[in-house]
């Protein structure tokens, strides 16, 4: 077994070349090893990319998946594939049981088909106690890597591919950017586009910081450049990708922001709209709602996170604001852009916090109104200051949870009523695999909206009729493509 720790510093470039060009090396070795194992198995192989977790996952799975096929791998929708890769997430302790559970389920396939590699990667890996489980528990894992070095997988292919041996290569940190590697988009018509790795901020629930490593900008020039080639290829929709947007640049030391380079990403020629995940709400600047103000084709939709609604709690959380900040922001959001849809993200059962807390979090809840909100049960992470703090029951935290919940799909629903009978743009992602003959569009404020239709229209746009609210989401008609 090889087990290497590396840490490096950072290259003269921000964009590793010579790196890009070492795997595009290995990835020409990687083609010759597939076609001979196609030839031993007298068919093209499969893989499988089973992803967990948050955008960034997905977009790098679509890089994993871009080597797999230049290598000259066919995709499934199978697990029972010639090779399966794990793209795991580690944000809450289900996100891990479920890799495990699904890791365990799949050893069965192992046994019928000796020739299958199995593969672990992502935030999961970044942890050595889980490393440590996989190596002792799971012995038929083939490779293990962590967040730091995917862009390696090319070289770890070869290595897989051309021996027996368990490949571990896992890294501290790294400063390096790589690209210019192949990507397979999983949608034609929308992809998401990477402006900062990692994270800085440290709230105390939170492992991201600490298995991403610390923030790091992107150049705008790269970006743009990126947003101009998904154009070109017939990209409509662009999702500007980090943990906290909003301090995009600020490692860069030139004069760009976040704001900036909103506003250059939605003035590329043909971009038909920009929507970027997730804004802190300590650093959203007025510059940012001005630019989303002047510009309909960035989207009306804004996920402002607000963890809590206590002041004591969000400052045990090192969220650096107050409930009074966070209704105050809401409401400046409401004002200079008053069609924006505004959905969050909470935590209930936060180390200390007290009924009285939660009361807090619900009144904030009801005075912003959230068009919707993802409620999460607080979920112990080794290695995070929160983790060593006094716990709350696991009943209270979950009747707690409940009573957040209930609150939450109110303003959802009473929200979503409000759009009843508008026409407005949205683009079709999908056929409805439930109603037969709809489609299903997506609304530059979110919303999801079921209209008659069939595969053609997929990646256009229309204006569509939003005729029956269910709840979260809508039975339409478009009225015209646009
Ligand atoms: N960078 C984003 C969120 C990344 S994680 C932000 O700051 O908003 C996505 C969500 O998972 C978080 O917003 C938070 O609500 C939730 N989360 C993170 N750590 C958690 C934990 N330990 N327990 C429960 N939920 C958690
Ligand atoms: Fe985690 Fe906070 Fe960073 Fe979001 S901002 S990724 S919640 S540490
Ligand atoms: Fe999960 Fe990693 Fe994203 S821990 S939420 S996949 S950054």
């Amino acid at each position: 077994m090889t087990m290497k720790n590396y840490t490096f510093s950072a290259p003269a470039e921000q964009t590793d070349r010579d790196e890009a060009a070492r795997q595009k090396a290995f990835l020409e070795r990687a083609r010759r090893d597939v076609d001979d194992l196609a030839a031993r198995l007298g068919r093209r192989p499969t893989c499988h990319i089973n992803t967990f977790g948050c955008q960034m996952n997905a977009k790098d799975s679509e890089k994993l998946l871009g080597i797999l096929l230049a290598a000259g791998y066919e995709e499934t929708e199978s697990e029972d594939a010639d090779l399966v890769l794990f793209n795991t997430c580690t944000v809450r302790d289900n996100a891990d049981q479920r890799v495990f559970g699904r890791l365990g389920r799949i050893s069965h396939y192992k046994k019928k088909n000796p020739a299958m590699k199995i593969g672990i990667c992502g935030c999961m890996m970044q942890e050595p106690s889980n490393v440590e489980r996989i190596r002792k528990s799971y012995p038929y894992v083939d490779l293990i890597f962590g967040t730091h070095n995917l862009f390696r997988f090319a070289e770890y292919l070869c290595e897989v591919l051309e021996s027996d041996k368990r490949i571990v290569e896992l890294w501290n940190a790294t400063d390096r950017i790589v690209e210019d590697l192949p990507s397979d988009r999983k949608y034609p018509y929308k992809a998401g586009v990477n402006i900062t790795f990692g994270c800085n901020n440290f709230c105390t629930y939170c492992i991201v910081p600490y298995v991403r490593g610390r923030e790091r900008s992107r150049r705008p020039g790269e970006i743009l450049e990126e947003v101009r080639t998904l154009v070109s290829q017939g990209v409509k929709e662009i999702m500007l990708l980090g943990q906290n947007v909003n301090s995009y640049g600020r490692d860069l030391g030139d004069d760009i922001t976040f704001a900036r380079l909103l506003k250059a990403c939605a003035e590329v020629e043909g971009v038909r709209l920009v929507r970027f995940m997730t804004p802190h709400p300590k650093d959203f600047s007025d510059e940012v709602l001005t630019v989303i103000a002047d510009h309909p084709n960035i989207s009306r939709h804004i996920h402002l996170p607000l963890q809590s609604g206590s002041t004591r709690v969000l400052k045990k959380m090192n969220r650096r604001y107050t409930k009074e900040q966070y209704i105050a922001l809401a409401e400046k959001i409401r004002k200079a852009v008053p069609d924006a849809s505004i959905t969050t993200d909470i935590i209930v059962g936060f180390p200390t916090e007290t009924h009285e807390d939660v009361d807090d979090t619900i009144d904030v809840v009801r005075r912003v109104g959230f068009d919707n909100a993802f409620t999460f049960i607080y979920s112990m992470r080794r290695g995070t200051p929160a983790a060593t703090w006094e716990q709350i029951p696991e009943e209270i935290k979950k009747a707690e949870f409940q009573r957040v919940l209930t609150v939450v799909q109110e303003t959802a629903r009473k929200q979503a009523e409000r759009l009843k009978g508008k026409i407005l743009p949205g683009m079709v992602e999908e056929v409805n695999s439930q109603t037969e003959g709809y489609v299903t569009a997506r609304l530059s404020c979110n919303m999801i909206v079921h209209i008659p239709g069939d595969a053609s229209m997929i990646g256009r746009i229309f204006n569509i009729r939003l005729d029956r609210c269910c709840g979260f989401y809508y039975f339409g008609e478009a009225v015209g493509e646009i």
